[in-house]
């Protein structure tokens, strides 16, 4: 068997993986990267973010250029979809960013072992025919969607999200299990593509983990945009029947679909690794234990076995993986690190869009936190009035005391780019003053996060 010596070999290319191949690249080490499957990036490239975010787009222009032109003075006539055609730009998009991963490990002078990669007892990883020898490991393997029992994933028309990103006829009615990011996402895209969607979830709301105030405006938004939803359901099992699938709820009838689409979590992804062999354990979760410095319990004088990423506690964020790829990646190159998990945005792609960064309403409750509130709804700001895009709101949530910035919500178009400003003042230490002293560009759907830092004390200007 051929043995290799790297100073780093990091198993899994997705974002957090490839990202810390780079850093320490950057840093001067000989690195490899590893990866069962041929094409770089992950679940977030070939089937996860950047596939969704492609059908997000172009199913949101379908039913803009459908529903929405005429009240702008323009006329289209007939509007016809093309679902294979929109399926291909979706996956030339994929193509050309997982073949961009493979350029930047060629720039990197980063060697790609392509195959599953297993722990020897010796803490040597083999990849196929390669043994491979590295200073330090990090296991980047990521997530793979979780099921319920009763519901078989891999029967036909019993779908996750990678099914999902690929139907070749729009469902007739989709039912989607779990009001999560993935099912709010998908089961848009399918709706504004045709599909009727009913949402099943266990919970009496949506989105859990956001705040409660603006998942209950979500809901408000998505339910008067067409999805069908039922909370408090819980889903027992689904099976395949001769037109469909048959879901099953606890106390309630059954509810039949052409198609359903289970998401109800991801679980870390850890198959065929042989952590055991190598000393790394796993939580009762099935994530990789990690202590100080992303060091897992199989790290020795000899190797440091890290991990990073879904494959570890905290969110399983695509960005959340990849600050941590460049914090060990700095941490083993120099010995220096840093991760600021307070300060980890979270986006769902839904339009509008529902972003979130710091503490929840009910968080700062719970920790006997006392809070000042200020919120601006987009309904009183011109450029959101002029873009036909008054839905929803921003939150800001400062510290009584200090002013400090403690949590920031947003339920509007573009959401999602507008918590980069407050995340950054947050990183930053900023007070809602802070922000509201900051000048912001007239008009932008920005000045919403003005006012609203303005209304923490009581002084928005346009309401
Ligand atoms: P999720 O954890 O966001 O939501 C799962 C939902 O399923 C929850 O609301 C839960 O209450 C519900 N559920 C669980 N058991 C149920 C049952 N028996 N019956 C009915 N409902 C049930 O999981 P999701 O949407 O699958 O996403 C997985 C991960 O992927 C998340 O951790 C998320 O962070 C990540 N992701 C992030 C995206 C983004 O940042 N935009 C996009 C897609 C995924």
């Amino acid at each position: 068997m051929p043995e290799q010596t790297h100073d780093l070999l990091v198993i899994g290319a997705g974002p957090g993986g490839y990202v810390c191949a780079i850093r320490a690249a950057q840093l001067g080490l000989n690195v490899a990267i590893a990866d069962k499957e041929k094409a770089l990036g992950g679940t977030c490239l070939r089937v996860g973010c950047i596939p969704s975010k492609a059908l997000l787009e172009s199913s949101h222009l379908y039913e803009q250029t459908k529903h929405e032109l005429e009240s702008h003075g323009i006329k289209v006539g007939n509007v016809d979809l093309d679902l294979g055609a929109m399926r291909k730009r979706k996956d030339g998009v994929v193509k050309q960013l997982t073949g961009g991963i493979g350029s930047l490990m060629k720039k990197n002078k980063i060697a790609v072992y392509h195959g599953t990669a297993a722990f020897n007892e010796d803490k040597s990883v083999s990849i196929g025919k390669d043994t491979i020898k590295a200073k330090h490991v990090v296991i980047a393997t990521g997530s793979e969607p979780s099921s319920l029992p009763g519901i078989d994933l891999s029967a036909d028309r019993i779908d996750t999200s990678t099914e999902a990103l690929d139907y070749d006829k729009v469902p007739d009615h989709l039912i989607v299990i779990g009001a999560g990011v993935i099912g709010l996402e998908l089961g848009s895209v399918w709706r504004r593509l045709g599909a009727k969607v009913t949402v099943l979830e266990y919970l009496d709301r949506i989105m859990p983990g956001l705040d409660a105030e603006m998942a209950k405006e979500a809901q408000k938004v998505f339910a008067k945009q067409g999805i069908d939803f039922k909370l408090g359901c819980k889903v027992t099992g689904a099976e395949k029947t001769k037109k469909g699938v048959k879901v099953s709820i606890e106390g309630q009838d059954d509810v039949e679909a052409d198609r359903v689409l289970v998401c109800v979590g991801r679980k870390p992804h850890t198959a065929g690794l042989n952590c055991d062999k190598a000393g790394v354990e796993l939580d009762e979760r099935g994530r990789v234990k990690i202590g100080e410095h992303f060091k897992t319990t199989g790290s020795s004088d000899e190797v440091g076995i890290y991990a990073i990423g879904d494959v570890v506690v905290g969110p399983m964020l695509a960005h959340k993986a990849e600050e941590e790829g460049v914090a060990v990646a700095e941490l083993i190159a120099t010995g220096h690190g840093h991760i600021d998990y307070d300060t980890i945005p979270n986006i769902v792609y839904t339009e509008p869009e529902v972003a979130s960064v710091g503490k929840t309403e009910e968080e700062l409750k719970d920790a006997g936190v006392k809070y000042r509130k200020g919120k601006f709804p987009f309904l009183a700001n011109g450029r959101a009035k002029a873009i036909d895009a008054t839905t929803g709101m921003v939150k800001i949530l400062a510290d009584e005391a200090t002013d400090r910035v403690l949590g920031v919500h947003i339920l509007g178009h573009g959401a999602g780019d507008l918590i980069a400003e407050c995340a950054t003042s947050m990183a930053f230490g900023a007070s809602s003053e802070d922000i509201a002293r900051a000048c912001h560009a007239h008009p932008t759907m920005s000045e919403a996060v003005k006012e609203a830092a303005l209304a923490v004390d009581g002084r928005a200007i346009h309401i």
